[in-house]
């Protein structure tokens, strides 16, 4: 395969669009698929709000934002994917929805394509073996804001073939973001675990929320807090991948429920209007962070680093590895075993 020509992605949630947009703006054709009009419509719209907002800022042309939005066609089924050459799913992190999607693409795609998803923590090989061309299947794993963040993990499941990988790190290259070849997310282990220790903290010590944000970007290495990370994410997704870890590594990735109960209120994130914290929170002036507030970003950070550690030591990824996907996945400024937080 040359470079990607035309791209398929499947699910128009937040995380769909921005891949959509990353796509269209390094030059691909898009084909934004979902069964539901309604969420179709709103990815097409967040492509449009993300030009609009980089036009504002000066940043993009007018020009250039609508030739990005005129390389998104949208669809609500297979006929769609006919001549693309690589397929993205990016739907709810379920491994029967993922199957069903998957079985839909493997079904209309050429031969040839690449079937890729963009799942954090379900198994690639298990999604793999459920289509007619396991050689081509693998984990393309964006960070959100995945129009912004740069890393790209390239998860090679047990039938992936070097040249697959090798087409998907040419492909996230051609999108100018940086690819880590790996065969599990550290990025998540690393960042759930520094969530799931905050939301754990401040549900004991009852510590303001917008306080413990301010405290964990006061100590640094990371750019936003656990609560507004946990709102950006979406709570629902992000209440998925935590379950999944908790299954697969145990109670340290408890976060005492916190996720689960904002989305029973219905309360998902920024996606929904607001989630940890209320919509239009991050506007409002910053509190000081007092001793609860600092406990919480205390156990962030402790939380990132001892499953940097353990990541590392389990052989999932080298210390280097793991920093710069901190870096280009999360905004950090430094690793989590190189920084040292004044938490
Ligand atoms: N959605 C889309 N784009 C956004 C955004 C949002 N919610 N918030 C900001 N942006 C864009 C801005 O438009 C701007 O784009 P341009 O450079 O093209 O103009 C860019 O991000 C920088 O924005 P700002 O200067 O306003 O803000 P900032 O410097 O505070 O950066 C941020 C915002 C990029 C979100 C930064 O805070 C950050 O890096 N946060 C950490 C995000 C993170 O950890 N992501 C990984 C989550 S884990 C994951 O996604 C994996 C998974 O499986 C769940």
């Amino acid at each position: 395969m040359g470079a990607a020509r035309r791209v398929a992605i499947v699910g128009a949630g937040v995380m769909g669009a921005e891949i959509a947009q990353a796509v269209a703006a390094a030059r691909m054709n898009v084909v934004l698929v979902d069964a539901n009009a309604e969420a179709l419509a709103h990815g097409r719209a967040h492509i449009e709000a993300i030009g609009a907002r980089r036009v504002k800022r000066g940043r993009l042309s007018e020009t250039e934002a609508s030739a990005i939005l005129g390389r998104v066609a949208t669809g609500d089924g297979a006929a769609a994917f006919a001549d693309c050459d690589v397929g993205i799913e990016a739907v709810t992190e379920r491994l029967e929805v993922k199957h069903a999607v998957f079985a839909q693409l493997d079904a209309a795609l050429p031969p040839g394509a690449l079937l890729a998803s963009n799942t954090s923590g379900l198994s690639i090989t298990a999604l793999a073996e459920g289509t007619g061309r396991p050689d081509r299947v693998l984990g393309l794993h964006f960070f959100n804001p995945a129009s912004v963040m740069r890393l790209v993990e390239v998860i090679r499941g047990a039938h992936t073939s070097d040249a697959a990988v090798d087409e998907g790190l040419a492909f996230v290259e051609a999108l100018g973001k940086t690819p880590v070849v790996v065969r599990e997310c550290p990025v998540n282990r690393v960042l759930c675990r520094a969530l799931s220790a905050a939301y754990r903290e401040a549900e004991a010590n009852g510590a303001d929320r917008l306080a413990a944000d301010a405290a964990v970007v006061a100590a640094g290495p990371a750019p936003m807090g656990a609560f507004a990370l946990g709102d950006l994410i979406g709570l629902d997704t992000l209440g998925h991948i935590i379950r999944d870890l908790r299954e697969a590594y145990g109670d340290r990735f408890d976060d005492a429920g916190t996720v689960d109960a904002e989305v029973a209120a219905g309360r998902l994130g920024a996606k929904s209007g607001g989630g940890f914290l209320p919509a239009g929170a991050g506007d409002a002036p910053e509190p000081v962070p007092d001793d609860a507030a600092r406990a919480v970003a205390a156990a962030y950070y402790a939380g990132a680093r001892d499953e940097a550690e353990r990541c590392r030591d389990e052989g999932i990824a080298a210390e280097d590895d793991i920093a710069t996907a901190m870096v280009l996945g999360c905004g950090w400024e430094a690793g989590p075993l190189q920084a040292n937080p004044a938490a």
